[in-house]
């Protein structure tokens, strides 16, 4: 027993560097570790042996399960790692790792807008812009609105100049109305004077009110204007042109309600309203989306317009109420805090 260790061990060493793949690794284990392997065989003759005799052949034993563990560690680190990653497990159902180079996505209002104008101009409509920046001639008296209108009131606008200093104050458009004086005084002055053609525009834009921020307002927000200039416009091409807008962009069973109204501006003026199906498992239901009406002649004159000529009519909606409709978002204050997980969803 005690001649034959040291054999053992060598032959073991031996034949452990010569495995060369995880497979003949595990079979020289069991042949020499294993349960009943070479060292467990030695135990076993270790057992019958007379008491004096087992001091010192049990270190010797011990030597040699020291020498193979150690041997044994070494070989399956090195055969471990020439294995490479084959023996790494990649779960195919994991998602992606995210990384930066998301594509991004134009904002729900812009896309709104978007589609609106590209409604419009299948109608005949172009796209026309003005300043944000506007000043109290344009927001205000050029719409006819009085000196005195509460509209006008300081407490309701932005106004970056002061109006008690300035002749016409420059503020922040609080209506996109403005748009409708710029276009017309531009056309008449590329005209010569005096108008010559017709004007059919649509004006998509941001307006400023110091309202207080709740689910349903904001001191910035969009709205979309359209004016329709020619000489024989009537009530009913308003209500026509309202109409079709509502079935192309809404859907076929969309349907409008005008209310009469007021707005300086217009003459006959109504609320505009649209019955709207925004889910096919829902009923269509009336939503209020803004004003309309006949552009009132004082408009016309201011701009250089002969109301005795031209006639038009006009509109003026928001466009965050479509947005947040159509996509069911419960709160205007989502739209514009920017965060990114709201924003992908839609
Ligand atoms: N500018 C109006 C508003 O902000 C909306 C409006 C009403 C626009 C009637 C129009 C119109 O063009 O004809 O409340």
């Amino acid at each position: 027993m005690l001649d034959q260790l040291p054999e053992l061990q060598s032959t073991g060493l031996t034949q452990l560097s010569a495995a060369a793949d995880a497979a003949a690794l595990e079979a020289w284990r069991l042949a020499y570790l294993g349960p009943s392997g070479k060292l467990k065989d030695a135990m076993t003759a270790f057992a019958k042996l007379p008491k004096e005799e087992k001091a010192k052949v049990g270190g010797q034993i011990n030597a040699v399960r020291t020498a193979f563990e150690t041997a044994y560690n070494e070989k399956k680190t090195t055969l471990g790692a020439s294995a490479g990653p084959v023996s790494e497990m990649v779960d195919m159902t994991e998602p992606g790792a995210i990384t930066s180079n998301h594509l991004g996505r134009r904002h729900i209002i812009m896309r709104v807008r978007e589609e609106l104008c590209e409604v419009f101009a299948r109608m005949g409509f172009s796209v026309a812009d003005g300043p944000e920046l506007e000043d109290e001639a344009h927001n205000f008296t050029s719409l006819n609105i009085p000196a005195e209108h509460p509209a006008r009131d300081p407490i309701d606008n932005f106004y970056v100049d002061d109006p008690r200093k300035s002749k016409s104050p420059r503020m922040l458009r609080s209506q996109t109305s403005t748009v409708q004086i710029r276009v017309m005084e531009a056309a008449v002055a590329r005209d010569g004077g005096s108008l010559k053609h017709s004007i059919k525009i649509v004006a998509p834009g941001r307006v400023y009110r110091p309202d207080t921020v709740d689910a349903t307002h904001s001191f910035m927000f969009h709205q979309i204007e359209g004016l329709y200039i020619d000489r024989h416009v009537t009530m009913a091409d308003l209500k026509t042109t309202l109409v079709q807008f509502a079935r192309a962009y809404f859907g076929e069973d969309s349907e409008i309600r005008l209310r009469p109204s007021f707005f300086p501006f217009t003459e006959p003026s109504a609320e505009l309203d649209m019955k709207i199906r925004f889910r096919a498992d829902q009923p269509a239901k009336w939503v209020e989306l803004g004003g309309c009406g006949m552009v009132h002649p004082n408009v016309l004159q201011g701009c250089g317009i002969n109301p005795e000529e031209w006639c038009g009519f006009a509109f003026g909606f928001g466009i965050e109420r479509i947005a947040m409709k159509r996509y069911e978002i419960p709160d205007i204050r989502m739209l514009f805090e920017n965060d990114i997980r709201f924003l992908q969803q839609l």
